[in-house]
């Protein structure tokens, strides 16, 4: 094995730390309520339709330009065309902006592996609501969130974390399974099956496709260089092709049943499907309620979603880490610590913007105003991650030439999607990415009247 920079252990290894950064908070958390609030199946049938166009086609990028240039993202940008680093750069501040309350968020499930044996009492949002508002406990799991990731980042990833995707990712899904099973076999599910798989083609708006948009990114980890990262610790016989569509395809598996495993629930109990944030926390704990050995079966869902959230989240670090290390030559273990501490202090605004500080409101371009936590999640799922994978493709289809990433590409694949995988890279992703980012800002109304 070569060790002077490190190449994955075996194949299995790395599509387990690849899917271990996809699959997390943004399947588990995030996507069900997402597709709450955006019309259900019209949402889920958007994503699917982006996946397939955006998601496979940067990803093989992102993977392409890492493993060519065998270098950190700034670094892989900069050494395949000087100057170009800026667009690693950005992704390393995207990484450090998504991890202040991608944090805050663990925390919180952190909260809940303990409340399943606590019990959180008949009213279920009630309880949610008064934990995330409340200024002191939160911030405590939200520390302590931080300091596991940053305890395995300054230990390296390979050992610890490879090794505990490896039995955790198949563990999640096996229990998602069971968990789904319930869910939709309460009585009153099938309203919310329906709501999630019926899409409803007039619940097609631009706001839908703008959050789908920004949920292909954030959930697939792309746009930020971690798969540059993950990349470039490939070697030459890796087929490319392959892995990016396994790894889509995975998480966004993991997305499906996360839904059916909540939205059915939601219906069920008479929640509302348009809550945010709040859907995983409240509608599961009633769903465990309704099954025999529910505590023993909520905590170890919990601890499950925990570790998928901690397998992400080391990969949002990690990125941020190497940049310190390689840009200014600091120790991992400084630039972890420094680092930390930063996003710890950000992730204390994001947290009391839940409660003491929702007054707090940052007025943004698109005519809105946010809470800290809502708008570090805005400016990087809708802005700063399409902006990434907008410059991405750019970056490999007129600046680096799409000749010298297929050729890369081809020493280990077949690539028999060749050809289309140039006319989206080329001119699909970029166009598409470029109307949606337009029209995120208002710009496009303001444009065509
Ligand atoms: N994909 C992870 C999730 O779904 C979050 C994440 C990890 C991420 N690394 C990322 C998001 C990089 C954007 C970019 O929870």
């Amino acid at each position: 094995m070569e060790e002077n920079r490190g190449t994955w252990s075996s194949r299995f290894g790395f599509l387990m730390a690849a899917v271990g950064s996809a699959v997390g908070l943004g399947n588990l958390w995030k996507f069900p309520y997402l597709a709450g609030e955006n019309g259900g199946g019209a949402f889920v049938l958007v994503y699917i339709v982006l996946v397939v166009l955006l998601g496979f086609t940067l990803m093989l990028a992102e993977m392409t330009i890492g493993r060519n240039a065998n270098s950190d993202a700034y670094g892989s940008y900069n050494k395949i065309r000087k100057g170009f680093g800026f667009i690693g750069g950005f992704g390393v501040l995207a990484g450090f902006l998504i991890l202040s309350y991608y944090s805050v968020v663990g925390g919180w499930v952190m909260k809940y592996i303990v409340a399943s044996f606590t019990g959180v009492g008949a009213d279920k949002a009630g309880y949610f609501s008064n934990f995330i508002a409340s200024p002191v406990e939160p911030i405590i799991y939200h520390l302590i969130f931080m300091a596991l990731t940053a305890l395995i980042v300054i230990r390296g990833i390979s050992g610890g974390i490879e090794k505990a995707s490896k039995i955790m990712m198949p563990a999640l899904f096996i229990l998602l399974v069971v968990i789904v099973f319930r869910s939709v076999t309460l009585d009153g599910a099938m309203e919310g099956i329906r709501y999630f798989i019926q899409p409803d083609f007039s619940k097609i708006t631009i706001k839908v496709v703008i959050a789908a948009l920004g949920q292909v990114f954030f959930s697939l980890s792309l746009g930020m260089g971690i798969m540059v990262t993950y990349g470039s610790y490939l070697n030459k016989e890796e087929d490319l092709e392959k892995d990016a569509f396994i790894i889509p395809a995975l998480d966004s598996l993991v997305a499906i049943l996360a839904g059916f495993a909540i939205l059915p629930a939601v219906f069920a109990f008479s929640f509302q499907p348009g809550q945010g944030p709040g859907l995983m926390f409240i509608t599961l704990p009633a769903v465990f309620e309704e099954m025999p050995l529910g505590v023993l079966f909520s905590a170890l869902f919990f601890l499950l979603v925990f570790f998928a959230a901690l397998s992400s989240s080391i990969s949002l670090m990690e990125v941020t880490v190497a940049f310190g290390i390689d840009q200014f030559k600091w120790s991992r273990k400084f630039a972890t610590i420094f680092f930390t501490v930063l996003m710890f202090i950000i992730g204390i605004g994001a947290s009391l913007s839940m409660g003491a500080w929702s007054g707090f409101l940052i007025p943004w371009i698109d005519g809105n105003s946010y809470g800290i936590f809502d708008f570090l999640d805005v400016l990087t799922s809708y802005y700063l991650l399409p902006l990434g994978g907008l410059m991405g493709a750019i970056f490999i289809g007129f600046i680096w030439g799409v000749p010298n990433a297929v050729k890369e590409i081809k020493l280990g694949s077949a690539f028999k999607t060749e050809k289309l995988w140039i006319v989206l890279i080329k001119f699909v992703v970029p166009v598409l990415v470029f109307i949606i980012l337009l029209s995120t800002t208002g710009l496009l109304d303001r444009l065509i009247g």
